[in-house]
């Protein structure tokens, strides 16, 4: 039988425990754990995941600030804001939404953020902690930490013995999957589009792990039989048997044939994606309870 990982209970595992971490900081030191999420321009999707934030952030019992600002901010505000988030002590966390508008760069702003508030792991410092395997030092990108939880889940902490294999190279996500991964004892190779018969690199896979942008391009022949199967895509398509006009969500992995396959897989909706709002919560909480001298709680 094949397991169909939940995301959305996993992650509300997650929150669970985020909130009891919460509120024994708060109970022991006094100190609330805050998280401040910006936001700039009108895009919609943008929107709808930062509102999520911000309501999540209050249902962990945390403070919760949003700042939404006008499409024609300039550089100098926006760095002007982050420099009045790093020093607010009431904040351990902030959180710049991407992309921002093509008039701005987003890469001196992100890394003008504290690295300790870095709740999106973005900063240079926290990327070279993770690369240095210093895990309980930095601060992870919540995507990847939330694909992990479910591999730990699935095969515990220690992966030694078993090949992993990373479709994409991305900042954002392959690389620091693929050095979790590493972390845990694994044998990683990170594939990508100049990769040579990628099926057959694939077939080797013990853990498959999908983030490529690309709707449905693992196929169930690309499946080690009894592997574990993670797919970070997230593919609007379009779906006219739903009616005229209409679109779904398809992951990167042809689930229906994968599924046949796989041993564990993740559906998408329903899947990494639930996961990485949940792992922004853990993320605040551990920088709150590291800002107070404090052990961090490990999700
Ligand atoms: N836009 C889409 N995903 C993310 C994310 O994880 N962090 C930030 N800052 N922006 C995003």
């Amino acid at each position: 039988m094949t397991t169909v990982i939940d995301g959305k209970q996993v992650a509300a595992s997650v929150i669970d425990a985020v909130k009891t971490a919460s509120q024994a900081l708060t109970e022991q030191t006094g100190v609330k754990t805050g998280l401040a999420v910006v936001i700039v321009g009108n895009d919609s999707a943008s929107h709808a995941y930062v509102s999520s934030k911000s309501k999540m952030a209050k249902e962990c019992g945390f403070t919760s600030v949003q700042h939404t600002l006008p499409e024609e901010t300039t550089q100098e505000e926006l760095a002007t804001l982050v420099q009045t988030l790093n020093r607010d002590e009431s904040l351990h966390g902030i959180l710049v939404q991407l992309p921002l508008p093509k008039h701005l760069n987003s890469e001196p702003i992100i890394q003008s953020i504290l690295p300790e508030k870095d709740v999106d792991g973005l900063h240079v410092v926290n990327a070279g902690k993770l690369a240095t395997g210093d895990l309980d030092g930095g601060l992870v990108s919540c995507t990847p930490a939330g694909a992990m939880v479910f591999v730990k889940r699935t095969h515990g902490e220690d992966l030694s013995g078993l090949n992993a294999v990373v479709i994409g190279r991305s900042n954002l996500f392959g690389k620091p999957m693929a050095q979790l991964l590493l972390a845990a004892n694994a044998t990683v190779t990170i594939a990508h589009s100049r990769t040579k018969d990628l099926a057959s690199v694939c077939r080797n896979a013990d853990i498959l792990v999908a983030a490529v942008g690309r709707p449905e391009m693992v196929k169930a022949d690309w499946v080690k039989p009894g592997a574990t199967v993670i797919d970070v895509g997230i593919n609007r398509v379009a779906a006219p048997e739903k009616g005229e006009g209409k679109s779904r969500l398809v992951g990167d992995v042809a689930f229906e044939e994968c599924a046949k396959v796989a041993a564990v897989i993740t559906p998408v909706p329903g899947g990494v994606g639930p996961m990485t709002i949940a792992m922004l919560m853990a993320n605040t909480v551990i920088a709150a309870y590291r800002k107070a001298g404090k052990a961090a709680p490990k999700f």
